[in-house]
């Protein structure tokens, strides 16, 4: 993994033999969602209002982090693992240079990045199963800002 490349191997060690703690995202009768930040530097910080939101194509979430690299431009892809293979299922820019759409979109390296409103997606049943799905937001020159690892035990 490219991220892990950039790590100075000290930290890679100490992520590799403590790791992040799974965080628990939501819970209801048909889903049950958690979470470990992937970035070997820093945890991530993530709620969602309700589980069911999920089914509706709309849901509010919080999510707060520290920059460790300023994201005047900033992307997200999301990748789905499957039978042990990794499958892009969104990819877009969110901030761009010289179009901050974002509240947060510029911020800086050491700046804290809170972010809390709703978040709309085109929706979908979920199937039946467990997936493990990866979300990715890095910039412009390709430092990772937040990775998580999401765990989904669909019912
Ligand atoms: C995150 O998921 C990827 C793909 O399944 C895996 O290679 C990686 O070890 C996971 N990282 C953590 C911290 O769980
Ligand atoms: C940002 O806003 C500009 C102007 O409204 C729009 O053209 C562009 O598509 C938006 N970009 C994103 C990433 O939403
Ligand atoms: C999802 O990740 C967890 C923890 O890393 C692992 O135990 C599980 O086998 C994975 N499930 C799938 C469907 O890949």
């Amino acid at each position: 993994m490219k991220t892990f490349k950039a790590a100075p191997l000290i930290f890679l060690l100490i992520y590799t033999s403590i790791g992040w703690p799974t965080h628990s995202v939501c819970k209801n009768s048909h889903l049950e969602i958690y979470y470990i930040s992937c970035d070997p530097l820093q945890d991530f910080a993530f709620t969602l209002d309700s589980c069911s939101g999920l089914t509706t194509g709309s849901v509010n979430i919080r999510a707060a982090t520290v920059l460790r690299h300023s994201i005047r431009e900033l992307f997200v892809t999301v990748n789905l693992f499957f039978n042990g293979k990794s499958i892009p299922i969104f990819s877009r820019q969110l901030c761009e240079q010289n179009h901050p759409n974002l509240s947060f979109c510029g911020k800086k390296k050491g700046e804290h990045v809170y972010y809390e409103g709703p978040v709309s997606f085109r929706s979908y049943d979920i199937p039946h199963g467990d997936f493990n799905v990866t979300v990715e937001l890095f910039n412009g020159d390709q430092h990772t800002i937040v990775c998580t690892n999401f765990t989904i035990l669909s019912r």
